[in-house]
């Protein structure tokens, strides 16, 4: 198994990143590609083991997936000849559940293995399922597996009682094809899904509200293929820069997407930073030890989820002491023991933490659960004494594309060792 191997220094980061696509945004147009016969031609697309594990979905469906191992794919999904996705797959990667909607949509069936726990607590998808529903399908759990059939879809008004963005994609994309109109409501407003929609759009979808809470999609006969570039992905960049928050120096982000990134921007502002931006770039400098910030989670425009351990392990060496409330999932604390075993003094109860920040961290073996969790610990590893070993490093690169060659290339001593 492989490790990361991370040697705390004093030296500030310094220099350019380069932003890669949008894990949340590239998955679900991926699984757009069940939509239409035609090709999708996607760019900007960051090579990741979760992209990886979509290739394989479709391709286990019969989809022809070509790609150049840098940015670009192109899928065509004009034979189809399985409409499952099999647990096999569905346990590694929950997104696997976004093939649902548009294959029952374009194929009149689909089978989806029920994606079950996962570290970051129960994640049900319930809504997913109620909206197919509405819109006519006839949908079945059995032996593991969401089977759902319907003939043509038809549009509906359905109201979405949590925010979900995988559910909106998932009903967006099935939507797309559905007889009539659907609006949805209470819809997630993530750019990924923003991003989703532009796409089916140019697929020849017809669909208003993209970053507002009511969708309106009519649903067309047949979609086409389309060439597509991923937006940005603004969790890598947020990770880069707590990073620096935590290092101290100057990076300029490039093929970022600032827009998208307000609630993180306003923390890491507050925290001390000095950060300027154009459309697709941003510069940060940060001079001294950060100021604490409180945080709490909610669905975007809000502090994301996906921001909270990176935020987490900042508020570690920070100045002063700060909260942190967990309002989307219930088990994503997972990262406190391994922060705390590196000399962090954090304390939680229920979905709050406090997070008394102390003036150095202690170099540690750490594991992480999940992906984000993954990277709070790399980040708070660049400025511990001694080494860091972060094991079972396959949760980071499900969503971090070359983390050591790119923190690496601005200044930070971060290694991949196999085995130990
Ligand atoms: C997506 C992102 C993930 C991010 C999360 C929240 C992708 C591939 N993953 O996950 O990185 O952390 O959004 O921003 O885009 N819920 C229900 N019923 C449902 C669906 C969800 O109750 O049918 C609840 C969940 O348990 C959770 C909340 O809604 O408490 C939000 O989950 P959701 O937005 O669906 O997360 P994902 O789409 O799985």
């Amino acid at each position: 198994m492989e490790q990361l191997h991370i040697i705390g220094s004093d030296r500030p980061l310094k220099g350019e990143m380069v932003i890669s696509g949008a894990k949340n945004a590239a998955l679900p147009i991926m699984c757009a590609a069940l939509l239409s016969d035609e090709t999708l031609h996607l760019s900007n697309v960051p090579m990741l083991r979760d992209v990886a594990t979509t290739c394989r979905l479709l391709a286990d469906m019969g989809a022809k997936i070509e790609q150049d191992g840098v940015s670009q794919i192109d899928i065509c999904c004009k034979e189809i000849n399985d409409f499952r996705a099999k647990y096999d797959l569905v346990k590694t990667m929950r997104a696997s559940i976004l093939v649902l909607g548009p294959m029952l949509a374009r194929f009149g069936q689909a089978q989806v293995s029920l994606p079950g726990g996962c570290a970051i607590g129960s994640r049900p998808v319930d809504l997913h399922i109620k909206g197919l529903q509405a819109m006519g399908a006839d949908i079945c759990i059995e032996h593991g597996y969401i089977k759902a059939k319907a003939d043509r879809l038809k549009g509906c008004r359905f109201v979405m009682d949590a925010v979900t963005v995988t559910g909106t994609e998932n009903l967006m994309m099935a939507a797309a094809l559905a007889d009539g109109e659907t609006v949805l409501e209470n819809a997630a407003m993530e750019p990924e899904v923003s991003d989703l929609g532009e796409c089916l759009i140019k697929m020849g979808a017809e669909i208003t509200g993209l970053g507002t809470p009511t969708l309106r999609i009519k649903g067309k006969e047949k979609l086409h293929g389309t060439r597509h570039a991923i937006i940005a992905d603004r969790i890598e960049a947020g990770t880069f820069l707590c990073a620096l928050a935590m290092t101290r120096g100057q990076l300029l982000l490039k093929n970022a997407a600032p827009h998208t990134m307000d609630a993180v921007l306003d923390k890491l502002t507050e925290a001390g930073m000095v950060i300027e931006c154009g459309k697709d770039w941003i510069a940060a400098d940060m001079q001294h030890r950060p100021n604490a910030v409180n945080i709490h989670t909610a669905p975007y425009p809000a502090f994301p989820t996906d921001m909270q351990a990176q935020f987490m392990a900042m508020n570690c060496i920070a100045n002063g002491a700060s909260t942190i409330t967990e309002n989307i999932f219930e088990n994503r604390f997972m990262h406190i023991p391994e922060l705390n075993r590196m000399g962090a003094d954090i304390m939680f109860n229920g979905k709050t933490a406090t997070v008394k920040g102390v003036s150095k961290l202690s170099g540690a073996k750490v594991m992480a659960t999940d992906l984000r969790a993954s990277a709070s610990l790399v980040i708070a590893g660049l400025v511990a004494d001694g080494t860091t070993i972060v094991d079972r490093i396959y949760h980071l690169d499900r969503g971090y594309e070359h983390i050591e060659t790119k923190l690496g290339n601005v200044g930070a001593e971060i290694k991949r060792v196999k085995g130990g």
